[in-house]
């Protein structure tokens, strides 16, 4: 069901931030008819801008940008979840705005999520707030055991993230972060890592993706492997502890959970993201609306396409020192290429990623 638009439907979607999230909403948005409007400090020239109809090139605060921006588009959507919330509520004043601002404040802190999903009776790792190193000793003293530091915002990819075990200089980790608001988690020897993915939409209905197996290396997605080859009443319970999150947050667009699944089959909820996600970039080839086209037809209105996949599917990203395999893999068929257009290859920084298809 469509909410009543007509076609030729010429609607334009707002996209905050410039990456390689954006790049695919658009290129997504494009194939629907529809146009996209980017918004980023170095818009003109990111990944997103380059394919996007429209890019504006200003910086998060931009108060007068901003309103001129959220005028010119019908919906706006933010491809990173560290929008500052006042960028958004500039937006939402006029326009649909997704994922919303409860979704952005409880993924925008690590504290904020897993508190959230606590109170929903989703599974945890046991976890400290931290503001000093009293706090950091007190907390190792109860885990006694492995653990991990993070810096509560703005990580991604393992960054301002440190392990640790009970014999190391705990001053000296929480100094090595830089930050006063970092969570302590206990380190989980977990069995394998899945995510979920769903869309919601402003009337709070939702549409599950197969759930998707992870591999990390450093803290960084290495490879996906979906549908996941987990039982299904694990991927039912990640799908529902995906759902309860949503509808606690009221959520509108897409919303990926990651969770590990401990040595006794045990669903333990990691993360989130309110937007589309890297462990879902097999939808492209792999299911029959992808992640990004399933965004693009939310915010513009037009209905949930359906999400059965088509066979299983690896997804190998790509980084800055993968780019000398690039020629190889353009000669192979099976392997579904995808560059994003950055310029310079740093080693570890995401360049692309190639989707494969293993069977039936
Ligand atoms: N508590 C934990 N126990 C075990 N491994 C962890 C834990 N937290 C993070 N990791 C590992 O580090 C990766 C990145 O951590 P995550 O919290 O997802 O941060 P990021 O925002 O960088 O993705 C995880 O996917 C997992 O492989
Ligand atoms: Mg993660």
């Amino acid at each position: 069901m469509t909410s009543g638009i007509t076609f030729p439907h010429t609607a334009c979607i707002g996209i905050l931030g410039g990456g390689q999230l954006g790049r695919m909403l658009a290129i997504a948005a494009a194939q629907l008819g529809l146009q996209t409007h980017v918004f980023a400090p170095d818009a003109a020239t990111s990944p997103a801008g380059q394919v996007a109809t429209l890019a504006t090139t200003a910086d998060y605060d931009d108060v007068t940008a901003l309103r001129h921006f959220a005028a010119s588009v019908d919906a706006v959507t933010s491809e990173f979840e560290n929008v500052p919330a006042a960028t958004m509520e500039v937006i939402g004043a006029s326009c649909l705005a997704s994922p919303g601002a409860a979704a952005l404040r409880a993924a925008q802190h690590r504290i904020a999520e897993k508190s959230l999903a606590a109170e929903l009776g989703i599974a945890t790792p046991r976890f400290w707030h931290i503001r000093n190193d009293e706090d950091l000793a007190s907390a190792m003293q109860m885990l006694d055991g492995p653990a991990i530091l993070k810096t509560c915002r703005l990580g991604y990819d393992g960054k301002g993230q440190r392990r640790i075990t009970p014999g190391d200089d705990l001053a000296a980790a929480f100094t090595e972060l830089a930050s006063d608001d970092v969570i302590l988690e206990e380190m989980i020897a977990f069995d394998s890592e899945i995510s979920a993915l769903l869309a919601r939409d402003a009337n709070g209905a939702m549409c599950h993706f197969p759930v998707t197996l992870n591999n990390h290396r450093n803290g960084i997605l290495a490879t996906s492997v979906a549908p996941a080859p987990v039982s299904a009443s694990l991927a039912e319970a990640a799908q529902t502890a995906a759902a309860a999150l949503a509808g606690a947050v009221d959520l509108v667009g897409l919303l990926a959970v990651e969770f590990f699944v401990d040595a006794d089959g045990g669903l333990l909820f990691n993360e989130m993201a309110p937007r589309p996600h890297n462990s879902f970039h097999w939808t492209i080839e792999g299911c029959a609306t992808s992640q990004f086209t399933q965004l693009a037809r939310v915010l513009a209105g037009m209905g949930f396409g359906a999400t059965t996949s088509y066979g299983s599917w690896q997804m190998e990203n790509l980084l800055g020192q993968d780019m000398a395999r690039v020629p190889s893999l353009l000669a192979s068929a099976g392997a579904h290429l995808h560059l994003y257009g950055k310029p310079e290859a740093r080693t570890d920084r995401k360049m692309g990623h190639v989707t494969s298809r293993l069977g039936d």
